[in-house]
């Protein structure tokens, strides 16, 4: 049982609390790069881990990722002017390159060198599969470079997208490791979404599911096993990294698909997904449904990255359609399905009140390598899912015989191979 103390532990993230330490000894991802395209384009607020900062590009196409606020008095940068290598805050002029550095205080005679005392808190940033990543940490503990698989293959092999949740990060990243509930929130999708149907569509639907879960590592992996063929089983193995990564078991010919869930404060979260092909580009059916909302993405309100389906329609709840069978929950999309059942809970859930069982075991143990990673890095130390090498992994799907252990029987498909299609039912 999670006691109070406990809850407010895994779930607070601001600076100087326990979550809020670990996670910023990792690469986060922050922004799409599309977010800021172009030299000299308007500047972009972004929030991660109650942190309230700007992203900018300058004339040079260096990427700046600063405080949100002029250290002047205190007015929003976001309304400044990108220009000539750096933002210009758009009261009184004072300038910024991308390290937060004041280069320009016209007030101030330039022989004064005032505004080489002024510095606005800026992280380093770095660009990878079409995301801006930023490292808020100690400078000495800056890790090395984050080696996910879809970060790695070219262009044309990854979608990515991201949606604004409004719930804290944990029980949106619980939902993404909780393999149970596929079953039955998601049963009915696993026929109509273009993105997932196949034969283990077919043999997820199946209700009978049992669990095992793997320490690694990095993190964890979840093995669920349903009945298959005579004398074996179905296997869809979920990988989960810390501090907030998660891989989906694929279906078929379809892509891989992952998540990561980073806090924006801790009452929202983002909702980041992926999805890559290891050895082929996405087809334009792939893009064109996943752009429209279809397999782990989801339509969003124009200029914003919050859901057109949201709390405050309801997420459009189709009563008939969960009466006929077409929904289980009456909510259309996968992803929305689990946005919305997850924001059900609260900003915060209150997990004193759960009762868990034997299907939560993974995020049970997730629970756990938190708080211990939390610990590790208060002492000092490293914490689990810092080494690239515990990114190069994958999630799979695979039917084998029902006399082997999943782990050690699956452990070539769960490398991340270059040139190597993933093992996918
Ligand atoms: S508040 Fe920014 S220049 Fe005065
Ligand atoms: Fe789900």
């Amino acid at each position: 049982m999670t006691t109070r103390e406990q809850n407010d532990f895994l779930t607070q993230t601001g600076l100087g609390t326990p979550i809020g330490n670990l996670f910023r000894r990792y690469w986060i991802p922050a922004l799409l790069s599309e977010e800021i395209a172009e030299p000299d384009c308007p500047p972009v607020r972004v929030k991660v881990l109650c942190e309230r900062l700007l992203a900018f590009r300058d004339t040079r196409g260096r990427v700046g990722v600063i405080d949100e606020f002029c250290a002047h008095r205190g007015v929003s940068l976001w309304f400044g002017r990108n220009e000539e290598n750096g933002l210009r805050c758009a009261y009184h002029g004072w300038k910024y390159d991308v390290t937060g550095q004041c280069i320009e205080v016209p007030s101030e005679p330039e022989a004064s060198g005032f505004c080489k005392k002024i510095k606005l808190t800026s992280y380093p940033c770095v660009e990878l599969g079409d995301v801006v990543w930023i490292y808020m940490g100690p400078p000495e503990h800056r890790p090395p470079l984050p080696n996910f698989e879809w970060t790695k293959v070219p262009h044309a092999h990854r979608f990515v997208s991201k949606r604004t949740q409004e719930c804290n990060y944990l029980q949106a990243m619980e939902g993404g490791i909780d393999s149970a509930h596929v079953s039955f929130l998601h049963r009915h999708d696993l026929r109509s979404d273009s993105l997932h149907v196949g034969k283990g569509a077919e043999l997820t639907r199946e209700t009978d599911a049992r669990f095992e879960v793997v320490e690694t590592k990095g993190g964890m992996v979840i093995g669920v096993r349903r009945p298959a063929q005579e004398g074996h089983l179905y296997w869809r193995i979920t990988q989960w990294i810390l501090p907030f990564h998660s891989m989906i078991p694929p279906y078929g010919d379809n892509a891989l698909n992952g998540h990561a869930w980073v806090p924006i404060d801790d009452d929202n979260c983002m909702s980041w997904c992926f999805t890559h092909h290891p050895t082929r580009p996405l087809s334009d059916h792939e893009l064109e449904t996943m752009r429209n909302g279809g397999g782990i993405h989801v339509k969003l309100i124009p200029g914003t990255f919050r859901p057109v389906v949201n709390k405050d329609n309801d997420y459009m709840i189709d009563r008939a359609a969960q009466k006929a069978n077409k929904s289980y929950c009456g909510v259309a999309g996968i992803a929305m399905q689990d946005a919305a059942i997850q924001e059900s809970m609260g900003p915060i859930q209150d997990r004193s009140k759960e009762n868990l069982v034997s299907t939560d075991n993974g995020v049970i143990m997730a629970r756990i390598r938190l708080r211990k990673a939390a610990l590790t890095a208060q002492r000092g130390e490293e914490p689990d899912g810092i080494d690239p090498a515990t990114h190069a992994v994958r999630s799979a799907s695979i039917v084998l015989p029902d006399n082997v252990g999943f782990y050690e029987a699956a452990a070539a498909a769960l490398e991340a191979k270059d040139g190597v299609a993933h093992a996918s039912v």
